[in-house]
């Protein structure tokens, strides 16, 4: 059984059709990349598989862990182990870092049937991931995104992941955006991630990348399909030659 599982998903947008027949079967310890030409359906895959409102399934099925996730609020899908990093982070001002990171983690560990982790503790915890991702304590006071940089939001959006430790992450061009550095530092805090009992999907429009975070699979997203699957030498082909060869194949 895979970890996660998209059955021929369809979905539509203002009644126009955005995702015609979407598979994939990730399984655990594995990292998926999807390339696709702007416009193509990516992040409304991954706000499909999140739940927002309005991104509800025409046809089609989502599975994580063999549990069918239709039917579940994007809150209950994130406590039970789905994460996405926005392509465009989300402010939410009057809402502290710290007090926001506090909040999913203890829901998250709630739904895990764990305790909740008591305040030094979870302090510890923040500092140490924190500073792998080179997120201030004062950025951890401000709101949420409300005046970060863009890379700062990038940033901050794997320090949530890392707090959470998701099942399945779909990272939404968690690269954009970013200087040299920062591409490094967001990188390692992904690999940092992988494991034998997650999975990790990143949508992204460039080969460099994949050089740091090196998918086991590779798919290309065109028109709401995925034409084409393969390993990182298709993101090398994609980079090469663009997607017209690819798209007129299929
Ligand atoms: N509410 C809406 N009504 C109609 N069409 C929509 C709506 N929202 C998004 N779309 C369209 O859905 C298509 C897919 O958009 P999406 O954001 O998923 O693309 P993407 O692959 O993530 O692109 P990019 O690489 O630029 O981020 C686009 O053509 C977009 O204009
Ligand atoms: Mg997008």
């Amino acid at each position: 059984m895979s970890l996660l599982e998209i059955r021929n998903a369809h979905l539509k947008l203002d009644g126009k059709n955005i995702l015609n027949g979407v598979s994939l079967s990730v399984n655990k310890g594995e990292v998926h990349a999807i390339m696709g030409p702007n416009g193509s359906g990516k992040s409304t895959l991954s706000y499909m598989l999140a739940g927002r409102d309005g991104y509800g399934l025409e046809e089609g099925e989502i599975l994580l862990d063999g549990n069918s996730l239709s039917e579940m609020e994007a809150d209950e899908r994130a406590r039970s182990g789905l994460f996405l990093a926005f392509q465009y982070p989300v402010e939410l001002p009057g809402v502290a870092g710290m007090s926001f990171l506090r909040e999913a983690v203890n829901s998250r560990r709630k739904f895990l049937g764990e305790q909740e982790l008591n305040h030094l503790a979870f302090v510890k915890e923040v500092r140490k991931e924190a500073s792998k991702m080179f997120v201030k304590d004062e950025m951890l006071k401000r709101a949420v995104n409300v005046g970060f940089s863009g890379g700062e939001k990038k940033r901050f959006e794997i320090l949530q992941m890392a707090m959470l430790k998701p099942r399945v992450s779909i990272l939404d061009e968690t690269d954009s955006g970013l200087d040299v550095d920062a591409l490094k530092i967001v990188s390692d805090g992904v690999n940092d991630q992988r494991n034998n009992d997650n999975a990790i999907v990143v949508i992204t429009h460039y080969q460099r990348l994949l050089d740091y975070i090196v998918p086991d699979f590779v798919h290309i997203l065109s028109d709401g399909v995925i034409i084409k699957s393969g390993g990182p030498e298709l993101a090398l082909e994609v980079e090469k030659n663009g997607y017209t060869g690819l798209i007129n194949a299929a």
